[in-house]
């Protein structure tokens, strides 16, 4: 039966004495297990006063390593601005908090990728939590926390690496599922989304859903015996396909100067780029609208066509016109002509920027967060491409050990979409900003015309001027989550 929940209890703390009905099982979902909570979330129309159940901390995992990470905060509305809400059988939003491929979770406010992290509430630089305006939408929220690369066991064993975080994002939804009619919301109309390097791994986690790559680490934890397949996929700045991203970052930026003024290694930026081309034509894309071959030789123009000009033409139409001619003087290198903006693909490039040195990702002194997110059993850090290996600089690590081709898979949306499988997610939301500079603009690109080539509804933009972790249209993805879910 459903949870039954009504408005009437809202100001109650849950604790009614029950000791739940949870039996034997140990990953059944205790329904009474909350405290009533209120707070104030900042939409674009105003602040809306929700009141909510809290289900904090409840561990996903039978055998868990680290219950700190392992658990997940289920929140579910009953009032919002005064008027009874029932969320029993709403869509479930997902939203994880993870950034920079580190450790999170939600039951400790401090640490790398608690609240403050990227994606999570309140964080700085104007980033919008999902999570707060789909309180504020009607819709139950579960954060579940993962473990990322920072995390080191007593005996020296780095057991947050690949693929833990996707392991555990698939355990928390296999737990939801298990729970169906226990847990509030609709099990089947789950909606995960993330920024950064958690929008990878959600949009990971849509790609992937019920692989059976994954099934002997989820067995390991004793994860809920239940599909992990999700309805739709969010990912915001998604920082994916990380074994090719080298090559993207300098297709893109190879030419461009650091914000030091530096100029990275041509030799090396060179040679990257070349390789894009070649694993750019093996993923035999099609640009969407009657594009054609998405190539290392025509993906500025798409760029361009597809995302970039209709993201300034969509931003300047917005200003006023002081406002629009004011920004039209400072960047004289956009025309604008009959409400759209056009621009050279070479002066964008210039306008933007580049921020990481040459490799972007597979550092040769092992000094990315990524290549500690591959590392592997007391290596912290490891190489993940065979370039980056042949020049390495640093002193451990420095080999591609037999694992590391499943490994990358298991963490590589991109595999699922080459490869894929019934239990992917058919419905997509994907957003970055054309200033973000901490991958290339391809790594979505990619993303939004894998998916759309293979026949799903993809809704792909871009945020003009926006930098990292911007979400400036989370009304419309609220929205968004009601019609594709209705
Ligand atoms: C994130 C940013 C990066 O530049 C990166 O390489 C990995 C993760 C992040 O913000 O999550």
């Amino acid at each position: 039966a459903g949870g039954g929940f009504s408005a009437s209890a809202a100001g109650a703390t849950g604790s009614t004495g029950s000791t739940g009905s949870t039996g034997s099982d140990p990953l059944a979902f205790d329904k009474d297990g909350y405290t009533t909570e209120t707070k104030t979330v900042s939409t674009g129309d105003g602040d809306r006063k929700v009141t909510y159940r809290l289900y904090k901390g409840v561990v996903y995992v039978a055998r868990p390593v680290d219950t700190k990470y392992q658990s997940l905060n289920v929140s579910v509305p009953v009032e919002i601005d005064g008027r009874a809400v029932d969320a029993t059988g709403a869509p479930i939003l997902l939203a994880n908090r993870i950034g920079g491929y580190l450790s999170s979770s939600v039951t400790s406010d401090s640490g790398p990728g608690g609240p403050g992290g990227p994606g999570g509430p309140g964080t700085p630089g104007g980033m919008v939590s999902n999570a707060d305006w789909g309180l504020a939408s009607g819709y139950v929220v579960v954060e579940p926390g993962a473990r990322g690369r920072d995390l080191v066991a007593p005996d020296g064993t780095y057991d947050g690496v690949a693929p833990a975080a996707i392991v555990d994002l698939k355990a928390a939804v296999r737990y939801l599922r298990h729970n169906q009619g226990r847990v509030p919301g609709d099990t089947d109309r789950i909606v995960s989304s993330g920024t950064s390097a958690g929008g990878a791994l959600s949009a990971l986690l849509g790609a992937s859903g019920d692989s059976p790559l994954y099934e002997p680490y989820l067995r390991e934890l004793g994860a809920a015996d239940a599909s992990d397949a999700i309805f739709a996929g969010g990912g915001w700045c998604p920082i994916a396909d990380l074994e090719h991203a080298d090559m993207a970052y300098e297709w893109m930026f190879g030419g461009s100067a650091l914000s030091s003024g530096e100029v990275v290694d041509q030799t090396v930026s060179k040679r990257l780029s070349t390789a894009f081309a070649d694993y750019q034509a093996s993923l035999r894309l099609r640009g969407k609208r009657g594009f054609g071959p998405l190539t290392a030789r025509t993906y500025a123009d798409y760029l361009l066509k597809t995302y970039l000009q209709p993201a300034a033409t969509r931003h300047l139409t917005a200003l006023p016109d002081a406002d629009r001619t004011a920004y039209l003087g400072k960047n004289a290198w956009i025309t604008w002509s009959g409400g759209v903006a056009a621009f050279a693909w070479e002066d964008f490039l210039a306008h933007v920027g580049r921020k990481k040195n040459v490799p972007a990702f597979d550092s040769f002194d092992l000094s990315a967060p990524e290549n500690n997110l591959f590392g592997f059993g007391t290596t912290k850090a490891r190489h993940f491409t065979p370039y980056s290996l042949r020049h390495t600089t640093g002193d451990d690590g420095a080999r591609l050990d037999r694992d590391l081709p499943r490994t990358l898979a298991l963490m590589n949306p991109m595999h699922f979409i080459r490869h894929p499988g019934p239990g992917r997610a058919r419905h997509w939301w994907l957003r970055v900003g054309t200033s973000d500079t901490d991958t290339s603009l391809t790594v979505l690109g990619n993303l939004a015309a894998g998916l759309e080539n293979l026949g799903d509804d993809v809704n792909a933009l871009m945020y003009w001027d926006a930098g990292h972790g911007a979400n400036q249209d989370p009304d419309a993805f609220m929205r968004w989550i009601g019609e594709v879910t209705g």
